[in-house]
């Protein structure tokens, strides 16, 4: 089927771009192999039924597929809210400044800073989120909070050594060793600073493409509708039939 891309009523601000991230399993790399591998067969309308970073349904979505995005995790969900079904939502600067501030009318809780202290982020770090968290839910728009959620997500795990959460060692942050690994400026660099630079790049993501696009959080046996084509990326699961993504590092 000729592709429909030529008679988008676009909406472009700039050519999309789909965002840096740090999941594991993400094909944010591979997506010019597989829109090579699909882009003959005469298809409309994709499924990708196990989204995760979205990097699939956004390759979709920019060749102009009607596109539905699920994952049943909530935080990935989210993000393909924020990416993938919004088309011109954006997290302007003015709401950028509201998020990082402290408002007094608003009751923060000391959650993060309670439950998870010494553990993945300092003190100070902790208060941000227990801070960052209550004002993005305060914001009344899905697609808005959904876009926040995504900086703050980001931002959260570039901030961690080897960016991930598998163990208690905020110290190898703090450690004055020679290091073979990872990035101590990244991680030091302040949460406001990483918050606003994924807030660009999910800005940067957005766009309308004309098309009804969707985001779900089913179990894929529950989707309704039907579908040109399903794309299926399931979690890895090894030989012994553990999830490797639950599997730790020695
Ligand atoms: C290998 S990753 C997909 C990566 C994705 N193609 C990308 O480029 O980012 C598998 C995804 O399946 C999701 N998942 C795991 N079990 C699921 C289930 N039962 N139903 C739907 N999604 C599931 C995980 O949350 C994860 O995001």
């Amino acid at each position: 089927m000729e592709s429909i891309q030529s008679q988008m009523p676009f909406n472009l601000k700039a050519e999309p771009r789909f965002p840096s991230t740090r999941f594991q399993g993400s094909k944010a790399k591979l997506v010019d192999w597989i829109w090579d591998s699909v882009k003959d067969l005469d298809f409309d309308t994709a499924l990708d039924a196990f989204g995760g970073t979205g990097a699939v349904a956004h390759l979709f979505k920019r060749k102009g597929k009607a596109v539905t995005y699920n994952d049943s995790l909530r935080f990935n969900y989210l993000i393909g809210l924020g990416l993938i079904e919004n088309d011109d939502h954006l997290l302007t600067d003015e709401k950028v400044d509201w998020l990082l501030d402290r408002h007094p009318r608003i009751n923060y809780p000391n959650i993060i800073q309670a439950v998870f202290q010494d553990i993945y982020y300092t003190h100070d770090e902790n208060a941000w989120l227990d801070q960052t968290v209550t004002n993005i839910r305060h914001l009344a728009d899905p697609y808005d909070q959904a876009l926040a959620y995504f900086a703050l997500f980001q931002s959260c795990i570039i901030k961690r050594p080897f960016n991930l959460f598998h163990r208690k060692n905020l110290y190898i942050r703090f450690n004055d060793v020679k290091r073979s690994f990872g990035n101590k400026a990244s991680w030091d660099r302040p949460f406001e600073q990483w918050f606003r630079h994924f807030a660009t790049e999910a800005n940067q993501a957005v766009f309308d493409n004309g098309r009804v696009n969707k985001a779900l959080n089913l179990d894929p046996l529950d989707i309704p509708g039907t579908f040109d084509l399903v794309y299926i990326d399931t979690p890895y699961v090894s030989s012994k039939g553990v999830g490797v993504d639950l599997t730790l590092p020695p």
